[in-house]
């Protein structure tokens, strides 16, 4: 039997935890295996850039982060895009796979690589996808990998955080990453004590954050923490359509800053831990999930069930077609039981 494996999209902790499980599973069951490791995501696969690999090559690799493979983002969209040869980026991993005889490709990767993945399942690709991502947006299942350790991480600023700004009595934006779904700012807010989460998916009032502000400053609680998502907009940013808003290059929380600054006496500072957050080791929580989900991916392999994506569902790892998955994604439903508990505690989501 002889299999691909590729890395694709950003990287996050976790990736060779999960690249491990899928060999031991397969080295242990499959007696004449053949492993390829492609390397830097779809761009092997389009170049034809694999090596073979052994059992012991992933060894002492279930705690490091990044992936041994390499990843690169090749978008979606560019991939029926005519190249000088006359053909396309599909066309090509499709041939590479099919001329080096490959009987099925294991694919890691978040929303975007799951399209490329189930259009390559649609032109007869075998493939079995691990869902990966520390924005935990990928449709169909609870969670995905690297989504704790970048909690972990983001949570690990805000801790910091805090007592500098205690001390100075200042107010900390501290940007997290998520664009589109705010499920890092969410669960790190929550962890690391911010006063205020600022999410893609509620719009926000700046007033609301600037009262909040002034409440904790009168009850002598000089300082406040922040948590916005990239993605994070105003009421009034929100009202407008994506391709007219101009913000000149600035972040979420630059300008949440200059606003801050333009209004309060107080010291405002940003904080942008960026890709702090995807890198280093990932949580015990990530190598077990990852390990599971590399055994369980080895086993579609060995069933021979493709065109699926190992997934959590409750407690239990599943699989699910990729039809189901593909071209979807799951931001915080903003009646989600977490939120409410959040806005029990007293977190504000700037939208009161
Ligand atoms: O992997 C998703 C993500 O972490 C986003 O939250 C972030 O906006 C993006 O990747 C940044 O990735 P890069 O700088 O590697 O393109």
């Amino acid at each position: 039997m002889k299999i691909g494996m590729l890395t694709s999209g950003g990287d996050c902790q976790g990736l060779n935890a999960a690249l491990r499980g899928v060999a031991k599973t397969l080295f242990g069951a499959v007696p004449d295996l053949e492993l390829y490791g492609i390397q830097d995501g779809y761009r092997g696969l389009i170049e034809g850039i694999w090596r073979k690999m052994e059992l012991r090559e992933f060894s002492g690799i279930l705690r490091e982060g990044g992936t041994i493979l390499g990843t690169s983002r090749q978008p979606f969209k560019t991939m029926r895009d005519l190249n000088k040869d006359n053909t396309d980026k599909l066309t090509m991993m499709i041939n590479n796979y099919k001329k080096e005889k490959f009987d099925a490709v294991v694919i890691l990767g978040g929303n975007g690589t799951h399209k490329t993945a189930h259009a390559l399942s649609q032109n007869g690709v075998n493939v079995v996808t691990l869902p990966k991502t520390i924005d935990n947006d990928i449709y169909g299942t609870d969670y995905s990998f690297g989504f704790d350790s970048a909690v972990s991480k983001a949570a690990e600023v805000l801790d910091a955080v805090n007592s500098t700004a205690a001390s100075h009595g200042r107010v900390f934006v501290v940007e997290l990453m998520g664009n589109k779904a705010g499920w890092v700012t969410l669960y790190a807010g929550i962890a690391g004590g911010a006063e205020m989460i600022l999410l893609p998916e509620i719009p926000y009032d700046t007033m609301s954050v600037l009262r909040l502000i002034e409440k904790r400053n009168k009850s002598g609680r000089n300082f406040s923490i922040i948590a916005i998502a990239e993605g994070a907009l105003t009421k009034e940013e929100a009202a407008i359509p994506k391709k007219e808003r101009k913000n000149g290059g600035s972040t979420s929380g630059s300008r949440l800053v200059k606003e801050l600054t333009e209004h309060l006496e107080q010291d405002v500072r940003l904080l942008v831990p960026g890709h702090f957050q995807r890198g280093g080791d990932p949580t015990p929580a990530d190598r077990i999930f990852c390990s599971r989900l590399g055994a369980a991916a080895g086993e579609l392999i060995i069933k021979k069930k493709f065109g699926r994506m190992v997934a959590l569902q409750g407690k239990s790892i599943v699989s699910v077609p990729l039809d189901e998955v593909a071209g979807k994604s799951k931001t915080v439903p903003i009646d989600c039981e977490v939120l409410n508990q959040a806005r029990l505690l007293g977190i504000s989501f700037g939208d009161d």
